[in-house]
């Protein structure tokens, strides 16, 4: 054994080291080059049989020549990882420059925007709201609202039946029978029922599907004036403060007397325009006092309860409010239509 048998292992390795490009032939390698198999070791075993001068000349250069490979080993590995790293970087680059996709949001369409309101401005005067079912039974969209079976008003309210008994409601007025139902007699009870109805209807002021909003008051003391007041009101929220309301006599099975209710153009001030057929009046609702029949049917005593009620149509109110000429938009769901009334 000699010296340079030393200096030879450790230039063979660090060749070997330089030429290595990746991690496992790195790790290979320094099991060669410096684990317990390795020729560095293999010389160690040697030592014993050299004089003690030498012993301590050739262990120094053993060591030596170990720890070199062992941080040309680091070095090597440190550098791998560098390399490896950058070329993630580089496939994981992401361009800023690239125009970013459009996100596009949503707006309110404007029949919500009206029962939003609607239903707001009730709560606030401390009514409950409820909504009732799309589809019921002929029991309580009719015969419970005093429309009996072959009554000539069942023709004004065609609707799509599923059988023979259960339809999708033609009125919201269908509502009331269950809140009345489920109020077993007693009052006072103060409800709104916002949602869908249909009939057999369509031109551009009617769709087969529409939304009414109805309010039922029933008290003790219930009077027309209370109607009038919450009508003038809630139609001045809607509509401007200077609308007034003018009742017409009219018919529903349900209430008695029944009134259709017209307000003031908002749009002449009542001079007389387009939008009022130059009568300075706009045709808007149906209500009335709950007709002592109606209240008997749901099990009020009509000597002591009274009640108030009114319908409006939700889409009536958004094409009046927000000047729309066809109903069907309101259905098309056009985003650029919808966007021009939400300001949300
Ligand atoms: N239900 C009636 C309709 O749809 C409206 C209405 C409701 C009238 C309440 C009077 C009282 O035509």
């Amino acid at each position: 054994m000699n010296i340079n048998d030393v200096e030879k292992v450790y230039q063979e390795g660090k060749n070997r080291i330089e030429d290595v490009e990746d991690e496992n032939e790195l790790n290979n390698l320094r099991a060669e080059l410096v684990g317990k198999k390795s020729s560095l070791n293999s010389l160690f075993s040697k030592i014993k049989e050299l004089t003690i001068e030498e012993k301590k000349v050739f262990g120094e250069k053993i060591n030596k020549a170990r720890d070199a490979l062992n941080s040309l080993i680091a070095e090597k590995q440190e550098k791998i990882r560098q390399k490896k790293l950058a070329k993630k970087i580089e496939s994981e680059k992401i361009d800023v420059t690239l125009p970013s996709r459009t996100v596009t949001s949503g707006a309110k369409n404007p029949f919500k925007l009206i029962v939003d309101d609607f239903v707001d401005y009730f709560m606030s005067l401390g009514y409950e709201v409820v909504e009732g079912s799309d589809v019921e039974t002929d029991h309580y969209n009719f015969e419970l609202l005093n429309i009996p079976k072959d009554h000539p008003s069942r023709d004004m309210q065609d609707t799509f039946f599923i059988d023979k008994n259960r339809l999708l409601r033609s009125h919201t007025s269908a509502a009331q029978a269950h809140v009345m139902e489920r109020a077993k007699g007693k009052g006072p009870i103060k409800v709104i029922c916002p949602g869908k109805t249909y009939r057999r209807d369509e031109d551009v002021t009617h769709s087969h599907q529409f939304g009414q909003i109805e309010c039922l008051v029933i008290d003790e003391n219930a009077t027309m004036g209370q109607l009038e007041e919450t009508l003038t009101l809630m139609l001045r929220h809607f509509f401007g403060e200077n609308r007034k309301v003018r009742f017409r006599p009219s018919f529903f099975p349900f209430t008695e007397p029944s009134v259709e209710v017209d307000m003031s153009c908002f749009s002449c001030e009542g001079k007389g325009c387009s939008m009022c057929k130059h009568t300075g009046w706009i045709e808007l609702l149906g209500a009335g006092m709950v007709n002592p029949n109606v209240l008997r049917l749901n099990g009020f005593d009509d000597e002591k309860y009274k009640g108030f009620a009114f319908g409006i149509g939700i889409d009536r109110f958004a094409m009046l409010k927000y000047g729309i000429d066809d109903i069907k938009r309101i259905y098309t769901n056009d985003i650029d239509f919808l966007k021009q009334f939400s300001k949300e």
